[in-house]
């Protein structure tokens, strides 16, 4: 298996595609002799890009170059590159020599050493930009910022979010499941992959000498419908909230039997024994759902005959947790006199962890 697999994204890049590939196979005939491969993913560019690509194929008999006229974009050429590559480090650099191609050595370090995620960085020592103006330097850490608003948990992750140069072992990623839009790849690698460890090394953002830059306002754009269709998906594959969401509908079903047996319209039951099955047919509601969707997939295979047993657990579980609730309630109310309203929020808050975490533990394990 090849080592490392180097894409190149290019769209009209007709005058620096072949000094930057002449570049890169010099230096990784050094770093990597015969362990390496760079792939050009060209979107069928009018200025030719991918024919003057093609013409160094017989001398760089490791370089592929991808015609893709199926599709336009940046970070969906990365992937369809990766999606073709045989390395197990998988990275990416810009087609217009902006990036650096000396910092591949020290990306290639940081892999060797272990890291899962190599990222160049402009903020971190040894980084930077050319001569930005003040407004565009502006710009760019406001979207920096608003992503950080947005999507903590992975853009507070890397000092430099925004780059598009970086390395990543291929046992992180699933490619299948990155769906990225726009401009920028590594939030959804980030977002999406199994990443424990990232390393950052600094490298200078150069001055484009040939050629132009392809960002428009459609690139803006792109970035917050990106960070929104991740922010959606992380809360979507989040259990907790998942389980938040079942339990309101326990609430309604819940209430609905109550009224329905206890109601002097309706059956008229008492009280006591009226809110006794209503909260069981409540719990088997939320059973059946969080056994189908929130731990779904702990729920599968064989252990899915257990199914009754399951339902016990959680019945058990859910039940203490409603003494839990009038427990609490009653300390709050009584001992420290506070109102029964947000003594009961806060009874419902902790019961609603205990309810989540030991069924966690106990009845979907995994
Ligand atoms: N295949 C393909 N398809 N490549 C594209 C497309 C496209 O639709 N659009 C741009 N590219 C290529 C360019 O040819 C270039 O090689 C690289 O992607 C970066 O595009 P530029 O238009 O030069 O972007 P930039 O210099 O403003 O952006 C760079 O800096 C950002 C950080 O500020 C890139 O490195 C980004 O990846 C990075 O996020
Ligand atoms: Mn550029």
């Amino acid at each position: 298996m090849l080592s490392l697999s180097l894409v190149i994204p290019t769209f009209n890049e007709a005058e620096n595609i072949q000094p930057l590939l002449l570049q890169l196979s010099s230096l990784l005939d050094h770093a990597l002799p015969d362990r390496y491969e760079l792939i050009v993913v060209d979107d069928d560019s009018p200025d030719h890009t991918w024919a003057l690509a093609a013409e160094l194929q017989p001398k760089l008999p490791m370089l592929t170059v991808l015609r893709r006229q199926s599709d336009r974009g940046l970070a969906t050429a990365v992937v369809y590159g990766w999606q073709q590559a045989q390395g197990e480090i998988l990275g990416v650099i810009d087609g217009d020599l902006q990036h650096p191609p000396e910092t591949l050595l020290a990306l290639l370090e940081t892999m060797q050493a272990g890291t899962d995620l190599a990222v160049a960085s402009r903020n971190v020592t040894g980084g930077g930009v050319s001569d930005w103006s003040l407004w565009r330097r502006f710009g760019s850490r406001g979207a920096q910022l608003l992503g950080l608003l947005v999507l903590p948990e992975v853009l507070g992750r890397v000092s430099d979010p925004m780059s598009g140069y970086f390395m990543v072992r291929r046992s992180a990623l699933d490619l299948n499941r990155l769906q990225p839009r726009g401009y920028k790849i590594l939030l959804e690698v980030i977002a999406k992959g199994r990443i424990r460890h990232i390393q950052e090394v600094g490298f200078v953002f150069r001055e484009r000498s040939q050629g132009e830059s392809k960002v428009t306002s459609r690139e803006y754009w792109d970035y917050l419908r990106h960070l929104l269709q991740l922010r959606l998906q992380r809360w979507e594959s989040s259990r907790f909230l998942k389980f938040i969401g079942v339990g309101a509908t326990g609430v309604i079903v819940d209430s609905l039997v109550l009224y329905l047996l206890h109601d002097s319209s309706q059956l008229g039951l008492p009280l006591l024994l009226s809110k006794f099955i209503a909260a069981e047919v409540a719990i088997f509601n939320n059973f059946m759902l969080n056994d189908a969707w929130t731990f779904r997939d702990l729920a599968k295979g064989s252990q899915k005959r257990y199914w009754s047993r399951r339902f016990l657990k959680f019945n058990l579980i859910c039940s203490l947790g409603i003494f839990l609730n009038l427990l609490i309630l009653s300390l709050l109310v009584e001992g420290l006199k506070l109102h029964y309203l947000p003594s009961n929020w806060v009874a419902i808050a902790v019961v609603t962890l205990w309810n989540f975490w030991l069924n966690r533990k106990l009845t979907w394990v995994g």
